[in-house]
């Protein structure tokens, strides 16, 4: 059915007071949300949206899930927080819980708070047990913000902006994505015989001291383009990482678990990797994230560039309680083969959308995990950062929200979504499109309404 939402004044005071007091980026149109349900979100007026974006990908389970709403509680009356220089049964047994569903060998955690914290205690136990510095990443990866990290991100846009000097040196060595709908080194898969890996072969050998302590790339390169890489990519690198003596480090922060119809992303490839870490939806939404690694790399990094890494609120119980929880439950209930099914209706649609509309260039993903490259043409495959916004804005207005970044519009639901649920967004999603190509809204300047939009609409014309 289709709605358009009228804010309240009482909504848009909030959202005034909000601009006044709270830093942040926000999307326009600004919505002040104050509850959630499922899939649903209900913002100060009580209109409802699909929530596409699961929170910030972080609730596989979707909102108040009533079984983790218990455990919250119940863990919430008895220990919240601790040193973390002791241990507490809830995060010795997430701990044992995350082990047992990764390939032997990938034994111990280092609990973090964040995803880019984890990524940077990766790196620290790759720097620490290999004695070497070099940290390769892939162009179009993101690893998170904090400063390490930032320099191992390179999606472009105003994030980096003025940090030259604060990014470290580890920001230079970085290889081809292999995004091969917009083929970097303009080749055809599979006859190009995935030639991106030779050529990053060649910027490992330029741009490294020859010593590169390791190889970090997410399973599917998310923000960047949702880059699901062909099947002898992930295989190769492995074999490129081991050439130079280098870890393997993949980053699931926006995969695991279950998100692309297996608990972790890598199964789709048959490859094992040194390190892997965890974040968004595995903490459930409580900030639990960390690094799994094997316990011969843990012990060679002890005591060397401050590994084992222990933060202030680093495997606090109440977050361990509930992770465990909602881990547990995504086995109990095989949500994996759920976001298979429900990925592939999903995927259906938006394909549907890509043969009807010549903005809509490609639909790509795994599992129920999506994204639509908005573009002027099919031919040129432009990217229309402005188009793609509208449409988000128009989308939020008929009750459906979802991730836009740049051209890339993603969809994240939570994987307890039903099938009805998925039928009425795909609706929503092309009412949206078609008042964004009729040109609405015609007066929201949205240069600032996302982080990244203003630097990819400045740069309109030129292909990403
Ligand atoms: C792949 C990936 N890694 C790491 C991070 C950083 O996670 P956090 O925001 O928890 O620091 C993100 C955040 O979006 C991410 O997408």
């Amino acid at each position: 059915m289709e709605k358009h939402f009228h804010f309240s004044n009482a909504h848009k005071d909030l959202i005034a007071r909000d601009a006044e007091s709270v830093l942040g980026w926000r999307y326009a149109p600004g919505i002040i949300f104050e509850s959630g349900r499922g899939s649903t979100i209900t913002d100060v007026d009580g209109n409802e949206y699909l929530d596409f974006t699961s929170g910030m990908m972080c609730l596989p389970l979707g909102h108040s899930h009533e079984e983790l709403t218990e455990t919250l509680r119940q863990q919430a009356g008895r220990f919240v927080h601790e040193n973390s220089w002791y241990s507490n049964p809830q995060i010795i047994a997430f701990a044992e819980a995350l082990t047992a569903t990764l390939p032997d060998g990938l034994d111990v955690v280092n609990f973090t708070v964040t995803g880019s914290e984890a990524n940077e205690v990766a790196m620290r136990m790759a720097l620490g047990a290999s004695g070497k510095h070099d940290i390769v990443s892939v162009i179009r990866g993101l690893h998170g913000g904090s400063l390490a990290v930032e320099g191992l991100t390179s999606i472009g846009g105003a994030r980096r902006r003025n940090l030259g000097p604060l990014l470290p040196p580890a920001n230079a060595p970085a290889i081809h994505a292999p995004l091969c709908w917009r083929c970097p080194i303009n080749l055809e898969y599979p006859a190009c015989g995935t030639a991106c890996l030779a050529a990053s072969e060649e910027l490992i050998d330029q741009t490294t001291s020859s010593e590169a302590a390791a190889i970090i790339a997410e399973t599917m390169l998310v923000a960047g383009g949702m880059i699901v890489p062909p099947r002898e990519w992930l295989p190769g690198l492995k074999d490129l990482a081991a050439r130079h003596g280098a870890f393997l480090i993949l980053d699931e922060a926006q995969l695991a678990p279950a998100r692309t119809g297996r608990m972790w992303g890598f199964e789709h490839y048959g490859v094992v990797p040194d390190m892997v870490t965890f974040a968004k939806g595995m903490s459930a939404g409580l900030a639990i994230c960390g690094v799994v690694t094997r316990r011969d790399i843990a012990e060679e990094a002890r005591g060397r560039a401050g590994t084992p890494w222990a933060g202030t609120y680093s495997g606090d119980p109440l977050p361990a309680a509930v992770a465990l929880k909602q881990l547990e439950i995504v086995e109990r209930d095989d949500l994996s083969a759920r976001a298979e099914k429900l990925g592939a209706r999903l995927t259906a649609g938006l394909k549907r959308l890509c043969q009807s509309y010549e903005a809509i260039g490609d639909v790509r993903g795994q599992g129920l995990y999506s994204m639509i490259d908005v573009v002027a043409d099919k031919k040129t495959k432009r990217p229309d950062a402005a188009l793609a916004e509208r449409i988000r804005y128009n989308a939020a207005l008929e009750g459906l929200i979802f991730i836009c970044v740049k051209n890339f519009m993603r969809f994240c639901p939570p994987l307890i979504i039903a099938e009805a649920e998925i039928d009425a967004a795909l609706a929503a999603l092309e009412r949206a499109i078609k008042r964004a190509l009729a040109g609405y809204p015609r007066d929201v300047d949205f240069r600032a309404s996302s982080s990244l939009a203003a630097g990819a609409e400045r740069r309109a014309g030129r292909a990403q």
